[in-house]
């Protein structure tokens, strides 16, 4: 009696096994899903409208997107420690018309805000780590314009058949351009130079700025002295003093 349970449950499996193999034909289906979820993981999509995914229509949904905009006046917030006063968003708008000229669609335009960028103190304190990791990023991102010691004369430059006018060299028209103003620069671009700030965050920029810094030849360290590390908004200049002239 127990042996033909046994051997009726056994025939009773073969037979279903049998069943859930044989259903297809085709030798790239996974065959019958029973289990679906172990053959499509139930991902959640970005970007999708939930109205509709994968053949499931949910009329109650339609137009509702996994990212939504924010709400009105936030502002992104990331790092830790010290640098998420760093990573705060930049408070100088672009040069006005940057988002034909530079792409930066979307970005607030400020027609006083290179000027007034030169009020901005090197948030980072000047050290040997923040020059020499300013070093390595200008390797990656400066060096093939400006040239490795900064002369304007970089491999792109010097390839370029006269087609690439040389920018000019830290240590010759730019030796003053203040700290503030090489990092607005780097932000937004200038001219035929690009933005940057979609390649390289606040905390980059500014470790570049000290290296460029040195290569105007200016006091290694002076930066340390006025440097602010709570925020960039060490100064307020709300309009550009009478005797300040933009270095461009
Ligand atoms: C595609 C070549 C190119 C690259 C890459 C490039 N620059 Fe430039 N840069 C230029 C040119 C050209 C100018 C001159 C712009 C002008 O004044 O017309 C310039 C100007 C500058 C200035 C002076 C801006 C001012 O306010 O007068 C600074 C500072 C500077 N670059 C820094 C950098 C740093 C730092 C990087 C790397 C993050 C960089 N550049 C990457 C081509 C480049």
């Amino acid at each position: 009696m127990k042996l033909n349970t046994l051997k009726l449950n056994a025939g009773a499996f073969i037979l279903f096994a049998g069943v859930m193999a044989s259903c297809v034909g085709d030798p790239n289906s996974p065959g019958l899903e029973y289990m679906p979820d172990m053959y499509r993981s139930p991902s959640i999509e970005a970007y999708v409208d939930y109205a509709e995914v994968r053949g499931l229509f949910r009329p109650e949904l339609v137009g509702d997107k996994v990212s939504l905009t924010p709400p009105a006046g936030t502002i992104p917030y990331y790092g830790t420690g010290d640098n998420v006063a760093i990573m705060m968003p930049y408070r100088f708008g672009a040069p006005i018309g940057a988002d034909k000229t530079h792409g930066l669609y979307g970005t607030s335009q400020d027609s006083a805000g290179y000027a007034n960028s030169a009020f901005d103190k090197n948030p980072i304190p000047y050290s040997e780590e923040a020059v020499k990791e300013g070093e390595k990023l200008y390797g990656l991102f400066c060096l093939h314009c400006h040239g490795k010691t900064g002369d304007g004369q970089g491999p792109t430059v010097a390839n370029s058949a006269g087609k690439f006018p040389p920018p000019p060299a830290y240590n010759g028209p730019l030796k003053d351009l203040p700290a503030g103003t090489i990092f607005y620069s780097i932000t937004y671009g200038r001219n035929m130079m690009g933005a940057h700030a979609s390649q390289l965050n606040k905390e980059e920029r500014w470790k570049i700025v000290h290296y460029v810094e040195k290569l105007q030849g200016k006091q290694q360290g002076a930066a340390a002295v006025t440097a602010d590390s709570t925020a960039t908004a060490s100064a307020e200049p709300a309009v550009i003093p009478a005797d300040v002239v933009a270095p461009h």
